[in-house]
């Protein structure tokens, strides 16, 4: 096979990583990749994952035999659409089916819909149902703007008050992230979050795995929201059985409500959960891999990873095709120093990381010239370690990654979370 891996980040490197090394893989390119999948093969550099139109015209043109969409920017541009049209098995819903993740308001109507359990909501499009939705409201409210917001669109209140206050101003001067108007008001729940992976084909879904990840800047939780600092897998603390509650509980109502609305998913149903004292509730769906969890995942994969995709691609799950090891998997990332403030351009690291077995790190946004690799800066590194338990991984994480800095520039501006996977 012939493999486009659309997107450029640290996900589409380990997703690069573990498609590269599956026998059903003949070649890889990437759009537009980064320094790590410059290694695999080919980088269509100049072309942005969000552009669909150049994205179906070059996957004609280089005979591509099978597409996999990284990024939910991706998706809501249309790419898995174009692709398909022209004929192009793709790994990645269309955007219709996309809008569970990139609409929060299409997403909690269709878990409503379809009693998926998920907190209590109002949706309001204006400042004056905003004040009507929060005049009784009891608890933590939880804001939520409709659109891409890349992680910026989701605001956690203690109350009512600070919820309103956040409304008045995104209503007054126009700033609702993602530049919409529809808001989405909910209840704060509390629990432990974990992110359960199911892989479907448009009629089956299956969960496969699932990680813990850590959205927070700084240690204990602290600092503002990020992309994503680290994550672990298998999760820690949760009942053996959480992907069958998960596939009884979510799962299997959300795939009878895609099909009884003429949904083809195919892809994979990223359930962002929270385990409540009234069960798992669904906080979020995402329409693709996350980031970094994919960078812990993809390592505790065995068998024909490409194949596996490919078979949900083409509505045929194999789901044979690929297992999952019992090995642990740690993931730590190093972002530049101001990240998520600014981003802080980095020149002159090392292309050749010199990891040690049992250890890979997958590059964020980049670009190689010869020996060295330059970053804008953001999420620049995942390194991750695997081990026959997460102390053993974690361990092997974090000292590779005292060995690392060792070989970057002196005063490299990078910073990372100390306590992924301390538990
Ligand atoms: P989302 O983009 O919906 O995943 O929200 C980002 C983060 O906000 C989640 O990972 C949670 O930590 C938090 N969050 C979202 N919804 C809720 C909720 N209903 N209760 C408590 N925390 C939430
Ligand atoms: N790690 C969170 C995400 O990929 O959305």
């Amino acid at each position: 096979m012939r493999i486009l891996i659309v997107g450029g980040g640290a996900r589409e490197d380990a997703l690069s990583w573990r498609l590269a090394a599956s026998p059903s893989c003949e070649a890889l390119f990437h759009a537009p990749g980064n320094a790590g999948t410059a290694a695999r093969g080919v980088n269509w550099d100049q072309v942005s994952a969000t552009d669909a139109r150049t994205i179906g015209r070059r996957a004609r043109e280089e005979q591509i035999d099978f597409v996999v969409l990284g990024p939910e920017t991706a998706i809501a541009a249309g790419v898995g659409d174009r692709c398909r049209e022209a004929g192009i098995a793709v790994f990645g819903p269309g955007r219709n089916a996309g809008r569970l993740e990139t609409s929060k308001v299409f997403a909690k109507r269709f878990m409503e819909r379809h009693q998926i359990p998920t907190a209590r909501f109002k949706v309001v499009h204006n400042i004056e149902q905003a004040k009507r939705a929060l005049e009784h409201w009891r608890g933590g409210a939880v804001v939520k703007a409709d659109g891409l917001a890349a992680g910026k669109g989701v605001v956690v209140c203690d109350d009512a008050a600070p919820a309103l206050a956040l409304l008045t101003a995104w209503y007054e001067y126009n700033t609702v992230p993602g530049g919409g108007h529809d808001v989405v008001i909910e209840e704060r729940l509390s629990g432990r979050e974990v992110s359960v992976f199911a892989i479907s084909d448009g009629r089956a879904m299956v969960p496969f795995a699932a990680a813990c990840d850590y959205k927070r800047a700084g240690d204990d939780d602290e600092g503002p929201n990020t992309g994503g600092m680290g994550a672990y897998s298998p999760p820690a603390g949760f009942p053996e059985n959480l992907l069958d509650i998960v596939r009884e509980g979510v799962i299997a109502p959300t795939l009878r409500g895609l099909l009884a609305e003429g949904e083809e998913y195919r892809g994979v149903l990223y359930c962002g959960m929270m385990m409540t004292d009234k069960g798992p509730i669904v906080i979020e769906f995402n329409a693709r891999f996350g980031d970094p969890e994919t960078q812990v995942l993809v390592p505790r994969a065995r068998g024909d990873f490409a194949r596996y995709l490919r078979s949900a691609a083409d509505g045929a799950l194999e789901i044979d095709a690929a297992t999952w090891s019992e090995e642990a998997c740690v993931g730590v990332v190093l972002a530049s120093s101001r990240y998520p403030f600014e981003n802080t351009q980095l020149a002159g690291l090392p292309a050749d990381l010199g990891l040690p077995a049992g250890v890979t790190a997958f590059w964020g946004p980049s670009s190689r010239e010869g020996d060295t690799v330059s970053s804008p800066g953001g999420r620049v590194l995942t390194v991750t370690a695997s081990g026959r338990d997460l102390a053993v991984a974690r361990a092997r994480a974090y000292e590779a990654i005292g060995e690392l800095k060792t070989r970057f520039p002196p005063g490299t501006p990078l910073a990372y979370r100390s306590d992924i996977a301390r538990l």
